[in-house]
């Protein structure tokens, strides 16, 4: 998604901003921007593709200014051209870049096109742009400006604004997009995230909902939505958590999914003890769980998936009812909420806007309380959630979540035998429970040990337009963000099924050319998976089985083997997640796609 750097300082800033754009780079976006200010006026470089492209701008003009914004555009309204990317300009002196979307942006632009401005783009940003500058005729301070025009402004934004006429400050402002001001010594910034200026801070200030930010050299003046000047609190960035270089690595998502044992260790860290789940992993007052009657999961894409394994979980271990929706649809429903309901939101980033407005919503909808798993300790959705479970993943730069996803499971079983036991698990189970988790890392380790195997395989995926992936039970969502994984890195159409279900539909397209990649752990569901399995050979198709030892399968004409570590059926879902992981990483290398960055999508969706 759109992502914003803004910088003011006593030396040329335009290192730091593309820096920044740099790191801000594994959100995704397609075209890149930067506008400076200095003594003869604002003047901007802008770019399509990657933010390498801007930078070889700079080399052919170098810019120099000790005050700037800049941009990474993921587009929304209008192709990603040149003349859609950002900053946007009005009166030639006055810079805007935007992350977010204004709903009203037609009314606006009619408005804007009757007083006499006219547009250079099609983007809903531009009219922000001129909004101000229309408000400057009457309105001469900068900040004042800024804060009379985002008063006419429906959606979401995060901005950042520089006008020549003012060298003194920048403005800056948030309202459903995030955005954090980096605190320097006599220089400051503002970023989409923390990430983007680590290297010239580690000491920020979140803004809240409606906040507008004057930022100057020395300064950092902060308003809420009611124009109350507010202080809020600085917090220092533990660099130990950051992970922001490759290694030995050649893409991050590689990085990442190796990183998964050591991750899901520090998922666990504190939180188990020798046979029991520390309740106080969830903060002071745990009483919550024993009021628990039922579960609402909400989440989206990846997250969403961790959550349909959970309500596994939840009904087997607690036998409460759970279900799980995508926010972007319980968002806009009317949802009848049970008694003593949790609601549970799952993301990675913390900052996904569908997210973020379920929540909001289900704060008025008298559930329980709100409980937030999430990898961003200092997100919107943890700040506005009333409890949390980190899942200390360190940061995830890859857009296709890895170790988000297995950390996510790893919190959302912690979380699971913690309600259990307030509903009958017995003190013998819990302790096993605790056991299976403890060595999760270990066999974590061991699934990646199919790597090289798994590199093999890919191979024969290079030429395949399609995919299926099966599978049953919990098995099932793994299935699908197997199939999500494939889809988003390597542009293989891929579907997953419940295997059941083969039979009514997906059946018609099994041949030759479609691989049918089947999970299938040694549980109680085995033999009706065979079944499954017999039905897809008997039609030609080529199976990719990923399986444990003890299933009896093995290499045969169709049927190509990857071994999976035998684990309590708790772990499966986590431990079968790795050779999917591993299979999609893979075969996008191997068809020579941008595995970190794909195109079209984002890694943070902050826009709905
Ligand atoms: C985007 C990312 C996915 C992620 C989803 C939800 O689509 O590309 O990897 O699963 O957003 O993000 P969240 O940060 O809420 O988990």
């Amino acid at each position: 998604m759109c992502g914003i750097v803004g910088a003011i300082a006593r030396r040329n800033v335009s290192k730091i901003l593309i820096e920044g754009l740099s790191r801000l780079e594994y959100r995704g976006y397609d075209s890149a921007g930067v506008a400076i200010n200095n003594e003869e006026g604002v003047f901007s470089h802008r770019a399509v593709g990657k933010v390498q492209a801007l930078k070889d701008k700079f080399s052919d003009q170098l810019l120099d200014g000790k005050m700037g914004i800049a941009h990474t555009r993921w587009a929304t309204h209008g192709k990603p051209t040149e003349s859609n990317a950002h900053p946007h300009f009005s009166g030639g002196d006055l810079a805007l870049v935007h992350n977010g979307i204004i709903e009203n942006h037609e009314p606006l632009r009619l408005e804007l096109k009757a007083k006499g401005y006219v547009f250079q783009s099609e983007t809903d940003t531009e009219v922000i742009v001129h909004l101000i500058h229309d408000a400057l005729k009457v309105e001469p301070s900068l900040l004042n400006a800024v804060q009379a025009s985002l008063a006419k402004l429906e959606g979401a934004f995060a901005i950042g604004v520089v006008q020549n006429d003012d060298n003194e400050r920048f403005i800056a402002a948030r309202k459903g997009s995030p955005l954090v001001v980096g605190v320097g010594i006599e220089e400051n910034f503002v970023a989409s995230d923390q990430l983007a200026l680590l290297h010239v801070t580690d000491q920020f200030i979140f803004l809240e909902e409606g906040d507008v930010v004057d930022v100057t050299l020395d300064k950092v003046t902060i308003y809420d939505a009611q124009g109350e000047q507010q202080d809020r609190p600085v917090s220092v960035f533990n660099h130990s958590i950051d992970a922001t270089d490759k290694g030995e690595f050649r893409h991050y998502m590689m990085k990442e999914i190796y990183e998964q044992p050591k991750v899901i260790r520090a998922c666990l860290e504190g939180r188990i003890s020798d046979n029991k789940v520390l309740t106080s992993c969830f903060g002071a007052d745990s009483g919550f769980l024993k009021q628990i009657e039922n579960i609402h999961i909400v989440a989206c894409g990846t997250s969403y998936h961790a959550g349909m394994v959970a309500k596994y979980w939840l009904e087997e271990l607690a036998g409460l009812p759970c279900s799980v929706e995508v926010a972007s649809e319980y968002r806009y429903r009317k949802v009848a909420v049970p008694k003593n309901t949790l609601f549970l939101t799952l993301s990675q980033s913390g900052e996904t806007a569908d997210t973020l407005a379920a929540l909001r919503m289900a704060k008025s909808l008298g559930y329980l309380t709100t409980l937030a798993i999430c990898n961003v300790p200092s997100s919107t959705l943890v700040r506005e959630s009333a409890l949390t479970l980190l899942t200390n993943a360190g940061a995830e730069i890859g857009v296709a979540s890895t170790k988000a996803f297995t950390t996510q499971l790893t919190a959302l079983l912690l979380t699971s035998v913690a309600i259990a036991v307030e509903n009958g698990l017995s003190a013998q189970e819990e302790s096993a429970l605790v056991d299976a988790m403890r060595s999760l890392p270990a066999y974590v380790e061991s699934a990646l040990a199919e790597d090289e195997h798994i590199k093999k395989i890919a191979d024969r995926f290079a030429n395949k337009h399609n995919a299926l992936f099966l599978g049953r039970g919990a098995m099932f969502p793994i299935a699908l963000e197997g199939s999500l994984k494939l889809k988003e890195i390597s542009y293989i159409h891929a579907e997953a099924y419940p295997a059941g279900e083969l039979k009514h539909g997906p059946l018609a397209l099994v041949d030759e050319d479609m691989p049918i990649i089947t999970l299938v752990p040694h549980n109680d569901m085995l033999d009706k998976l065979k079944s499954n399995m017999q039905e897809v050979a008997a039609r030609g198709g080529e199976l990719y089985v990923f399986a444990d030892k003890d299933t009896d399968l093995h290499n045969e004409d169709n049927i190509v083997f990857t071994e999976v570590p035998k684990v309590d059926s708790i772990l499966e879902p986590i431990v079968h997640t790795i050779p999917l992981q591993l299979l999609s990483y893979h075969v996008a290398v191997v068809k020579g796609t941008d595995v970190d960055q794909p195109r079209n999508l984002a890694k943070s969706v902050t826009v709905e």
